[in-house]
């Protein structure tokens, strides 16, 4: 952040020269504060090298080992992070408040405690008589972590100094206060600056700083994102406060692959790891029902099968609605589109309900075959076999097109007792572990084969 610029708006994070009443950048009135300089960066990175000094690309002195990383046995967590946590790292963890995210860090904080990792969390939301009681209802009273329950950065940043953790978790990043910024905690340049100190001293001393960040509404408290890009990885934390799944996914890492999820269930006892989410997210499938597809996806490393549901219902309105949950609204009208321009099947006329089942989010277009699937069937009132799983990415034309992974994919499959496979053309190369595969050109061949119809 430039020193001249001491004007920021708390709406929006841009920064001004002076003061005005009215933030030219996002139109807010009355949102600009005056911000202190910030205090100066580490004094060297982590990886040894002199401040500002370049060194050649090949030169190997300088080059660092691979980082080296603790595990903290919750096997799950480990994999989001990339195989463990990295020293002087900055972590983010996102999620809506009560989603879990203190449960979460808390039982990571005693498995790392008890891989000999010297713990502080600091809580600026409850007291810590508040996280004690939390922590022996999780049956972890015992472990060998430090509490605190400060909002003050200075006083956190001198408590820091003297206990010199390996980790250190902060929850949450909006509870935070610099007294040198003049604007109220969780405002914009309260949550950068307090995230600004935080990394610059998890890099000057190696520690492993965790922030928890709670996604907000609307802008009047800063969310998660105003600080993703100051850290090494954000995790967000994700799953309907209905439902006792729980995801957390990797957004970025740069210690690691990103879209990583790790899966865990909501119990009395706290966070319980699913080292098997595709029994977990199937275990609610009822009898073989109109609207119902398994689609075979794949989540960072790992497959997962998920169950899509459509719904397809005459409207009484003038304007059909488009519902979606745990899916992107823009690609469900496009393979709309698609099954009404290339394959003659209209919809209008018709509400269209999609949901994933169990909470997960899919962002891969290889669901958009189960997609199309799903809606076929609901639309026809026709069944598919229990026995079928489908996955395949749609193009404008109406082609089918392979995805990658699709072993990993049939193999899960056969795992959970599936014996058919719907998939584009194409994707038998590899056998089809075990699976009989149903390849389909495009979705015309779908809509013919699979449902008789067209
Ligand atoms: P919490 O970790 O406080 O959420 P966050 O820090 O993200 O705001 O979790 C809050 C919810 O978790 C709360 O509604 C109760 C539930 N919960 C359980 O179901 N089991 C448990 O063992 C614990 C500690 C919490
Ligand atoms: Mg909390």
């Amino acid at each position: 952040m430039a020193k001249a610029s001491t004007f920021v708006c708390n709406a929006c994070g841009a920064a001004h020269k002076k003061w005005s009443g009215r933030c030219d950048a996002c139109g807010a009135w009355n949102t600009i504060t005056e911000e202190a300089p910030l205090s100066a960066g580490p004094a060297a990175n982590t990886l040894g090298a002199q401040r500002g000094a370049a060194v050649p690309l090949t030169d190997l002195s300088t080059r660092a080992e691979a980082p080296p990383r603790t595990g903290s046995g919750l096997v799950e967590l480990d994999r989001v992070l990339g195989g463990g946590l990295v020293p002087a790292s900055a972590v983010l963890v996102g999620g809506d408040p009560g989603i879990g995210k203190s449960t979460l860090l808390l039982q990571a904080a005693s498995s790392f405690a008890r891989k000999n990792l010297k713990c502080l969390y600091i809580s600026g939301e409850e007291a810590t008589a508040q996280v004690q009681m939390r922590a022996a209802r999780l049956s972890l009273a015992d472990a060998p972590v430090k509490l605190a329950a400060e909002t003050n950065l200075r006083d956190i940043l001198t408590t820091l100094e003297a206990e010199k953790p390996d980790l250190a978790i902060i929850d949450s990043i909006q509870t935070m206060w610099a007294d040198t910024v003049g604007s109220a905690p969780g405002s914009v340049s309260q949550v950068r600056s307090a995230a600004y100190e935080l990394t610059s001293f998890a890099k000057r001393r190696g520690t492993a700083v965790v922030l928890v960040g709670h996604v907000t509404k609307d802008g009047q408290i800063a969310g998660p994102r105003v600080v993703e890009h100051m850290v090494d990885t954000v995790l967000y934390f994700e799953g309907e406060r209905g439902h006792q799944f729980r995801i957390l996914r990797a957004v970025k890492n740069r210690f690691g692959p990103a879209d990583e999820i790790g899966v865990f269930e909501m119990t009395d006892a706290g966070l319980a790891e699913v080292s098997n989410p595709s029994a977990l997210f199937l275990s609610e499938r009822d009898a073989p029902a109109a609207g119902s597809v398994v689609f075979a996806g794949i989540e960072g490393t790992r497959p997962v099968l998920v169950e899509f549901q459509a719904l397809v219902a005459p409207t009484p309105h003038s304007q059909p609605r488009r519902t979606v949950v745990g899916w992107d609204g823009g690609r469900l009208a496009m393979i709309l589109a698609v099954l009404e321009s290339r394959c003659g099947i209209p919809f209008a006329g018709l509400d269209v309900y999609l949901n994933v089942a169990g909470g997960l989010k899919i962002g891969e277009p290889a669901a958009d075959l189960a997609v199309a699937t799903a809606l076929l069937s609901a639309r026809e009132d026709t069944a598919l076999p229990a026995d079928t799983v489908v996955f395949g990415e749609i193009s404008l034309s109406g082609a089918l097109r392979p995805v990658g992974q699709t072993e990993n994919r049939l193999k899960e499959a056969g795992k959970l007792g599936f014996t058919t496979a719907i998939a584009p053309a194409r994707s038998k190369t590899g056998g089809g572990m075990g699976l009989a595969i149903r390849e389909m050109a495009d979705l015309t061949q779908v809509v013919g084969e699979i449902f008789g119809a067209g």
